[in-house]
């Protein structure tokens, strides 16, 4: 297989510096590396520019962005997520073969997440990519469905308070989720788009690292920071009017922030159904409590004990 020339959008975001990174590492294996952007946010990829990635200054709806390139890797935001059928039909008019849409979380096509308007934007954006593979030969596109990444079970917005060692949650402690480090996550990316393509149109690589109900992530981060954490729940209920009295008061953030809280501590929901694929990758993901001890130590809460600490290796 030829070594495939990409294209990322949304590098500078939060999953983005992750997977930037890891396309860095791994530069050789790429015949093109490249991140779209536009004249105003060039300052932003300076570094990543000095350190290999070429910039493509160019709007994200205009066909020749994407001149030159069969991969585009799409690392966009909750804000801009609304753009992708546009970004798409650019990709395809310039000959993209392969879309990678921003997803990289639970996956929002099945089960409750259907009715839940947080992932409206990304159900959309793949409805578009199954018609358009319909009508384009030769176009296809690749789901990473990766489950909740650690990071974010160390984080306010997940109801984690890893300094005041609080937890929150709207729902059920039993509830179960699928979590991953991001890096990992940024591994899955780079190596599936290394992978042969199968015969279908749609790729789809399910690739959490383990399913952890919120009670033992609680515990894990009872057990790493040597503390009891303090546990308020509130209802599902809760979660739907807070956010609707964010909607109300034009809050997007908050309004779409209280939607993802009700999907977190949604009961009987998979969030990553089985089998999943990690199989297919050459590499053992990082186990969610190293992950955690990675994390707290990384800020500097708890001592790294990890093999990667050890001076000298
Ligand atoms: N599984 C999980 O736990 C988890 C956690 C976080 C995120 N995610 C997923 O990962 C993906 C990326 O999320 P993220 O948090 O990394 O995104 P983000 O940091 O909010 O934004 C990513 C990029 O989107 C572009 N962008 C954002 N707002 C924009 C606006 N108003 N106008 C134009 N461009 C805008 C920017 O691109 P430039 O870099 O070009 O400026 C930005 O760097 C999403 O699909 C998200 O759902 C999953």
């Amino acid at each position: 297989m030829a070594s495939p020339s990409v294209l990322l959008i949304g590098a500078s975001g939060w999953l983005g510096v992750h997977v930037s990174n890891e396309f860095l590492h791994n530069r050789s294996s790429f015949t093109r590396l490249a991140i779209l952007t536009t004249e105003s946010k060039r300052h932003k990829f300076t570094d990543m520019e000095t350190k290999g990635f070429e910039l493509i200054i160019g709007s994200y709806t205009d066909a020749s962005s994407f001149k030159g390139f069969d991969t585009v890797i799409s690392l966009l935001g909750n804000h801009v997520m609304a753009a992708q059928p546009a970004i798409i039909d650019a990709a395809i008019a310039a000959g993209v073969t392969e879309f990678y849409p921003s997803e990289y979380g639970g996956d929002c096509h099945q089960g409750a997440y259907l009715t839940n308007p947080y992932f409206r934007e990304k159900q959309r954006t793949v409805a578009h990519l199954r018609a358009a593979v319909q009508k384009t030969p030769g176009f296809n596109y690749t789901l990473v469905i990766t489950g909740a990444f650690v990071e974010f079970a160390l984080m306010p917005l997940f109801g984690v308070d890893t300094e005041k060692h609080t937890f929150v949650l709207y729902g059920s402690s039993e509830k179960r989720a699928e979590w991953v480090a991001a890096a990992d996550a940024a591994r899955y990316i780079l190596q599936s788009t290394l992978l042969p393509k199968a015969a279908g149109r749609e790729r789809v690589f399910r690739v959490p690292e383990g399913v952890y109900a919120w009670k033992e992530v609680v515990a894990t981060l009872e057990k790493v920071q040597g503390v009891k954490y303090a546990c308020t729940y509130y209802s599902q209920q809760d979660a739907v009017e807070r956010a609707e009295a964010c909607r109300e008061r034009g809050d997007v953030d908050g309004e779409l922030a209280f939607l993802l809280k009700k999907s977190l501590g949604e009961p009987g929901t998979v969030g990553v159904p089985k089998p999943w694929d990690n199989g297919v990758f050459n590499f053992e993901p990082e186990r969610f409590e190293d992950s955690v001890r990675r994390i707290l130590a990384e800020r500097g809460d708890v001592e790294w004990t990890g093999i990667q600490g050890i001076q000298g290796l």
